[in-house]
């Protein structure tokens, strides 16, 4: 038997999204899957609360989003502003070196987040053409005070990009009221939908931005040339994912059908489910309270308990967790509630992990840890 995934991404692929896989792969340029096509970019806007906000979806990961959502909107004299709270920021920080964009840093402590104020004493100092913030952190388990910044950044000429790969459909993102210029996300987390897909989603101001350069280091990754596909997906630049596409276009319609609001207070409550359940065991978290996100739990070990034979036992019992990335590696593990994990699913996690830990010799009461996660969702 496959594990469950709770892993932070993939997320599990319900069987709806798995069948759309598994459809007949159709032309890349054929109404079938312009169909799906369509419905898919139409959904990401709603999904992002944006009316003339662009979507561009393309095979690829979140890291080709990452570029994609630089490389368009970076002009050679423009110098970028990265706030990084962990991995993914020092990923975007990485980007900019390897493209030669000029960038500046600010980091948090791993399992903190950037300060509104830290942002704002930047711009007063500074001059920046781009500022690029990590939504959440998948390293650290930390969610960014977007609306925070949104008033920061409110009336700044600039472009404003977010990283929501660990967070788009999952946490609230509101591309048009918070002046969010370029959202970049994928589809194998929150949306639940197999890996394999890129989104970048453009506001007509980054549009105009991108418009606005002469030539951008990039060619697949140029904006300019998928726009006209994404207005008729039945023109060719490059070969789609077609049954990628089929299955994330599934996935995006759940997401549509949950309701966003209810998918977003779902996250936030199998999350305080299943931290109530880690509690119980006696683990800590790593992340800083206040800038805990729901879409993962980033856990830290009691001093007796080893990470690989934990992580090993736990795999064996069905269940996938994550290790620690770069400096926590060892202690901590990652464990990903996100896209259409259910309650059930949650529950029994928490009750095999208590079956683990006695294994390993923890005098833990798998029962209990399940009633408090129970005692969440029952609210
Ligand atoms: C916040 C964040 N950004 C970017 C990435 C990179 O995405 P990918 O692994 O799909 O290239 C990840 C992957 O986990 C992520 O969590």
């Amino acid at each position: 038997m496959d594990p469950l995934l709770l892993i932070p991404g993939p997320s599990p692929v319900v069987p709806r999204v798995m069948n759309a896989l598994a459809r007949p792969t159709v032309s890349h340029v054929s109404a079938e899957l312009a169909a799906d096509f369509r419905s898919a970019l139409e959904n990401l806007k709603k999904t992002l609360f944006t009316a003339d906000g662009e979507p561009f979806l393309f095979a690829g990961s979140g890291t080709l989003a990452m570029e994609v959502a630089l490389l368009n909107v970076t002009g050679k004299n423009d110098r970028v502003l990265v706030l990084s709270q962990g991995y993914f920021g020092e990923r975007m920080a990485g980007i900019c070196k390897s493209f030669g964009v000029a960038a500046d840093v600010i980091s948090s402590r791993w399992g903190s987040a950037v300060r509104p104020e830290e942002l704002r004493a930047a711009l007063e100092d500074r001059r920046y053409g781009v500022v690029a913030v990590t939504h959440v952190d998948t390293g650290t388990g930390a969610c960014a005070p977007l609306r925070a910044y949104a008033e920061v950044l409110k009336g700044c000429d600039l472009i404003w990009i977010v990283d929501g790969v660990c967070a788009t459909g999952g946490i609230e993102e509101r591309m048009d009221d918070w002046g969010i210029d370029v959202v970049l996300t994928a589809a194998q987390k929150c949306f639940g939908a197999p890996p394999g897909l890129a989104v970048d989603v453009f506001s007509q101001r980054a549009i105009a931005k991108r418009q606005s350069l002469p030539l951008i280091p990039a060619y697949y990754a140029d904006i300019l040339r998928w726009r006209p596909v994404m207005e008729d997906p039945k023109k060719y630049f490059s070969t789609h994912a077609v049954n990628e596409v089929r299955s994330f276009a599934e996935a995006a319609r759940i997401v549509i059908e949950e309701g966003l609001t209810k998918r977003f207070i779902r996250h936030e409550r199998t999350a305080r489910a299943i931290r109530a359940g880690l509690e119980a065991y006696g683990f800590s978290l790593f992340t800083e309270r206040e800038f805990l996100a729901s879409t993962l739990s980033v856990v830290r070990y009691p001093d007796d308990v080893d990470d690989a034979v934990f992580r090993a036992k736990y795999l064996e019992a069905g269940f996938a967790v994550a290790g620690g990335l770069g400096e926590t590696s060892g202690r901590v593990f990652r464990m990903g509630h996100m896209g259409n994990l259910t309650a059930d699913q949650t529950l029994e996690a928490i009750g095999a992990m208590g079956d683990v830990l006695k294994t390993m010799g923890k005098p833990v009461a798998p029962a209990a840890a399940v009633e408090a996660a129970a005692a969440v969702f029952r609210e």
